[in-house]
Order: C-alpha cells, then sequence, then structure tokens
C-alpha cells in the first residue's frame, strides 16, 4: 500500500524516480508527487490522481538534481487531494518525507505539536511524522538522529524516506511493518517499496527488516537499528528480470498475467513432480517434515484472492491426506485470541507476501508456538522470510491489482501441498500418479481455453449492462466461484456474489429474475446432477444462466443460455481451469465499461495496513 521510490547517485534522479513510481503504482494511485534536492533546496511536486496526472503538471525530465524520491499514495488519513499527496514536509520546508503505513498515535502527537505553536497544512498522519521530525532536528541539528528519536516514539507502521537541505547528500530511509528494498548499484542506491522499481538499474540488493534503518550517501551506504545497533545487512542477488514487469503487446497487465497461465503454472510445479513416484519434492518445507507429518491440524491464513485459493487448500487437504484444515481470514483470526497447539501448522497464503493482516496472523500463530509456513509468491517478502519454511508459487511479478496469475500459482502449490501431506499419510502411490500426471496436464489445457478468448469475450458482452452477477458452484468449484465474483467487481464495478450452488435456494434464489445473469459451473463430477438441478431452479425463476461445463457435456447446452466449455480434468483441479473463463469474463465486461482494469477504483494490491 503505497509505492515509495527514493534514488541518490550521479544521473538525473526525478525521471529514475517517476519510472518506478509507475512501476509501483499497483500499490496505490490516489495521488502521486516526487521531491527533488538540487543546489540544496528541495523541489516538491504532487497531484491528485495517477502518475500521469503528475506528469501532464510537470515535465520530469527538466528538474535537474541527482537525488529525489516519489511516492503513490493508498489513502488512509485524508482524502485523496493534492494537499494530502506526499510528500510533506517539516514547518521549516527544509525536510520531506514520504511514507507508507499508519502512525498510530499521531493525534496524540499533532496535539502536541499544535500546542507548541507548530500548525499543518493537510489532515496526514505522514505530514504529523515529518512536523515532528522538524522539530526534534531544531534541538539535535543532526537528520538521522532527528528521524531516529522520532521513530522511537512512533507507534505504528513506517515505511520511510527522509531527505533534507540540512544534509542535502543524504537519504534516510527506516521501516516497521512496511517493506523496503535497497538497490545497491556503484556509488548509487535506489530505495523502493519493492524490486520492481529497482530490477532495471540494479541487481545487489538489501531487504530492510522490521525496526532497521538505512543511510545511503553516493559514498556508500550503511545499515541500523532505530535504536542505533549497527546492523549487518545480507545482499542478495535479484532473479526477477526487467521483460517481466514489462506489459509486451497486450492492452494490460491484467490480460497479459492471465495469458501468462499456461507457462506460470509449469514454474510453479517445474521440478516438484516425482510422477513416478507419485509424489512431490518441496525442497522449502524439507526442514519442516517431521512436523508437518505430525501436525494435528492445519489452519489456512489469507486476505481476497489467496483466502479462496486457501478455501480450495481445505477441500484439497482434508481430501488428500485426512487432516483437518481450517481456514480463516487473517484479519478475523489475529483479533480473536484463536486456539492453537503447538502441533498446529499455520499456513499463510499471499501474493505479496506483505499483506499486513496475512502477516499479523502468522506472527500471532508463531508466538503461540504452531509451525508457520508461507505460501508466497514475491521472494524476499516479509512472509516468506518471517515464515519456518514454505513454497514459492514462481508465477513471477503480477502487476494487475485484480489476481490472476497468483491465483491460478496458489492452485498449482496447495495440490502439490496436499499431495505432499497425502502420501506422508494416507494417499497411495498409484493415486499420487494420477494426480501428478493430471497436474502436469493442466498448462496445455489452460491453453487450450485461452485460445478460445474471443468465444468468451463474445459471450461476456452480451453482459456488460448487467447490475448484478450470482455466481455458483459447488464442491472445489464453491471457491472458485467466489473468485469468479471477487474479479467482476473488482475491476468491473458491478455487484457481484458467490454461493454454494445448493445454498442459493436459502436466499439469493430470491434475487432470480431475467436480469439476473447466473454463472454456474457445473463441471462433470460425482455432484454434477446436483448442480443441474440448482440450474434447473434459477432457469424456472427465468434467470440468464451461463455455465461453465465440461468439455463433450451436450445436455447442458439445453438449459443454459451460453456454456463456454473447459477441459475434462480430475474435480480438485477444476478450480484451476474454471477460474481461467472467469477471469477473461470480467476482464472483458470492465473493458467494455470502460474500466480501468488495472487499477480499479479504491484498491490496492499489497495491502501492507490494517
Ligand atoms: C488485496 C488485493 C487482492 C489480494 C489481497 C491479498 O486486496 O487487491 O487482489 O488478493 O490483497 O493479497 P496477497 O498479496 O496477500 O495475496
Amino acid at each position: 500500500m503505497c509505492g515509495i521510490v527514493g534514488y541518490i547517485g550521479n544521473k538525473q534522479a526525478a525521471d529514475i524516480v517517476v519510472k518506478g513510481l509507475k512501476l509501483l503504482e499497483y500499490r496505490g494511485y490516489d495521488s502521486a508527487g516526487v521531491a527533488v534536492i538540487d543546489d540544496s533546496t528541495v523541489s516538491i511536486n504532487k497531484r491528485k490522481g495517477k502518475v500521469e496526472d503528475l506528469l501532464k503538471m510537470v515535465d520530469v525530465s527538466k528538474i535537474p538534481g541527482t537525488l529525489a524520491m516519489g511516492h503513490t499514495r493508498w489513502a488512509t488519513h485524508g482524502a485523496p487531494n493534492d494537499v494530502n499527496a506526499h510528500p510533506h514536509t517539516d514547518s521549516t520546508g527544509n525536510i520531506a518525507l514520504i511514507h507508507n503505513g499508519i502512525i498510530e498515535n499521531y493525534t496524540v502527537i499533532k496535539t502536541e505539536l499544535l500546542n507548541k505553536g507548530y500548525t499543518f497544512k493537510s489532515e496526514t498522519d505522514s505530514e504529523v511524522l515529518a512536523v515532528f521530525i522538524g522539530m526534534i532536528y531544531e534541538k539535535v541539528h543532526d537528520v538521522e538522529m532527528a528521524v531516529r528519536l522520532a521513530l522511537n516514539e512512533v507507534e505504528g507502521t513506517f515505511g520511510l524516506v527522509v531527505i533534507s537541505t540540512h544534509e542535502p547528500d543524504k537519504i534516510i530511509v527506516a521501516r516497521r511493518g512496511s517493506p523496503i528494498v535497497l538497490g545497491i548499484g556503484d556509488g548509487e542506491y535506489i530505495v523502493a517499496s519493492d524490486a520492481s522499481a529497482i530490477v532495471e538499474y540494479m541487481k545487489r540488493v538489501i531487504y530492510l527488516n522490521d525496526d532497521e534503518m538505512a543511510i545511503l550517501t553516493r559514498e556508500g551506504y550503511s545499515t541500523k537499528t532505530i535504536k542505533n545497533e549497527t546492523v549487518n545487512a545480507e545482499i542478495h542477488e535479484l532473479e526477477l528480470n526487467i521483460e517481466q514487469i514489462r506489459k509486451g503487446n497486450f492492452d494490460h497487465y491484467m490480460l497479459k498475467e492471465i495469458f501468462e497461465q499456461p507457462s506460470t503454472f509449469k514454474d510453479s510445479i517445474r521440478g516438484r513432480l516425482l510422477v513416478e513416484d507419485g509424489n512431490v519434492k518441496l525442497g522449502g518445507v524439507g526442514a519442516v517434515a517431521e512436523k508437518l507429518k505430525n501436525a494435528r491440524r492445519i489452519i489456512i491464513t489469507a486476505c481476497g484472492t489467496s483466502w479462496h485459493s486457501a478455501l480450495v487448500g481445505e477441500y484439497m487437504i482434508e481430501h488428500l491426506a485426512q487432516i483437518p484444515v481450517e481456514v480463516e481470514y487473517a484479519s478475523e483470526f489475529r483479533y480473536r485470541n484463536p486456539v492453537i497447539y503447538h502441533d498446529d501448522v499455520v499456513i499463510g497464503i499471499s501474493q505479496s507476501g506483505e499483506t499486513a493482516d496475512t502477516l499479523a496472523a502468522l506472527r500471532e500463530a508463531k508466538l503461540k508456538g504452531a509451525t508457520i509456513l508461507g505460501l508466497v509468491n514475491v521472494v524476499g517478502s516479509t512472509i516468506a522470510r518471517e515464515t519456518d519454511a514454505g513454497v514459492y508459487l514462481h508465477a513471477g511479478p503480477e502487476i494487475g491489482v485484480a489476481s490472476t496469475k497468483a491465483f491460478t500459482s496458489q492452485l498449482a502449490v496447495l495440490s502439490l501441498l496436499a499431495m505432499y501431506l497425502g502420501r506422508q499419510r494416507v494417499l497411495s502411490m498409484a493415486d499420487g500418479k494420477t494426480l501428478a500426471t493430471e497436474l502436469a496436464a493442466l498448462p496445455d489445457k489452460i491453453q487450450y481455453i485461452l485460445d478460445r478468448a474471443d468465444q468468451i469475450k463474445q459471450i461476456s458482452l452480451a453482459y456488460t449492462n448487467a447490475t448484478n452477477f450470482l455466481y455458483l458452484g459447488r464442491g472445489y468449484n464453491f471457491p472458485v466461484a467466489l473468485e469468479g465474483a471477487l474479479k467482476l467487481k473488482e475491476i468491473s464495478y458491478i455487484h457481484a456474489e458467490g454461493y454454494p450452488a445448493a445454498e442459493m435456494k436459502h436466499g439469493p434464489i430470491a434475487l432470480i429474475d431475467e436480469n439476473m445473469p447466473v454463472v454456474f459451473v457445473a463441471t462433470k463430477d460425482e455432484i454434477y446432477d446436483k448442480v443441474v438441478s440448482n440450474l434447473e431452479e434459477v432457469r424456472a425463476r427465468g434467470g440468464r444462466v451461463i455455465a461453465i461445463a465440461s468439455e463433450g457435456d451436450t445436455n447442458i447446452a439445453r438449459l443454459a443460455e451460453h456454456v463456454i466449455y473447459i477441459p475434462n480434468t480430475l474435480p480438485q483441479f477444476t478450480p484451476v481451469l474454471a477460474a481461467i473463463p472467469m477471469q477473461l469474463m470480467a476482464y472483458y465486461i470492465a473493458v467494455q465499461r470502460g474500466c480501468d482494469v488495472d487499477k480499479p477504483r479504491n484498491l490496492a494490491k499489497s495491502v501492507t495496513v490494517e
């Protein structure tokens, strides 16, 4: 949430910073701003709206200076307007900062500052921090010390970059709860919320830990805690490559990411299937293999789309490994004193690896003695680093705010984990082999659906004026119905609900009329006939049925207004295939309605606040 970038070196800085902001815009796009220090003065340009709106106001390539920082905001405190946009300054205008996170005790600090005669321009907690640092600076005359002393008084979270005309050749960075990556170049450094803003220029990075700071000058850098203890930070080599974060020939990142799924799914299972043994190899969980074997219960915690994949995971693990599984919204789990046993395994699923609620839920579980695992996409992210063990998704950077390829990769990794746990317990080699063989066949089946995207587009266009949608499915297809509804509402702003198909008659059936499109996932499995009965119930009430059905099912064409066929697979893998037409439908409908699919209103991709 909120993207931050800073540069110090010998190049024109504002351009580098703004390029980085564009790549981080998925983190928030309520406002954008840049501050540059040149010739011991700081110039700030900031504006409500997207980075593009800022660029209409100022030609950043003309701003001289080799030290700059920029921010793209997802509003927490104060409306998204020009004044509340970052950077903010202290009362003298000499110290400027950008901030990602929430200063929870800002009202206390603000009252104290108001009593001392300080005034504020914005409604933000971040400006309070800037003024607070400025006040301390007046006493200590050392920017780093002022930042450090201020942060020791602050409650809440921060990813912070501070620059100042008092010390115009220095960037000070700090982190608690909001990610910060430092790119290490030759006489130049980039600091950013994530590595995508760095990779074009530098491959060596440091991930700051909570309560750590970094001080960057053109001559070198140092890292320390905010208590002023030295930190010997480890340098990592980035695996990311610049092509992965380009849009290529696609109109939107979301479409690119949907079409990448045959290869991203393959990447998620690559080298992990032992088809002949009917087993899988998961290097990342080797260290906790015994704990997994002895787990009495598994709790999976996540938010948003990742929570939907967790539900599929629950069904798979219970089915294949016979371990009781509970799925929890991370935001609920962390605040309700959950019962956690020492032999519980708690799994956090997160594309970004930074979602504040998921991270906090995992920390809570760890504190209470559980073994914690992360199924995470972003390498080096906080969840990846703080968990006892884990499995990376290997889906590559996901930039469209609505998650697509990360979802199917989560399903891939959960399938692997369920098989691994199953083989430790009750799953036979023969069944393992069947699953492994089918898992390996899925990328081609995803491709088969994508090759028919035009057909899905034509169907979608018939529904662009709908105001409501229902998504129904049973068994493994229930969570994917939830995900289909989420995709549509996120990017097209059409109200949509996902429901278990049979549960529909206990409420949502009242909504059915001739204006209500209902997407049924009705694939050929054990409960197919029951789903078809539910479909008949909708039809009898005039609902417009779009069926996602198994190829070869001619019967369903009689019952549905439109049918989208997907290849046959095992029931546990239908969510992977059913998700694809749902993603495409949401995309085509949203584009037709003129929505900004990559940056839907009010959303952000990486939610690092509670
Ligand atoms: C945000 C995003 C969703 C995402 C959720 C969880 O709400 O908009 O697309 O599913 O966060 O994110 P995570 O990175 O933890 O998977």
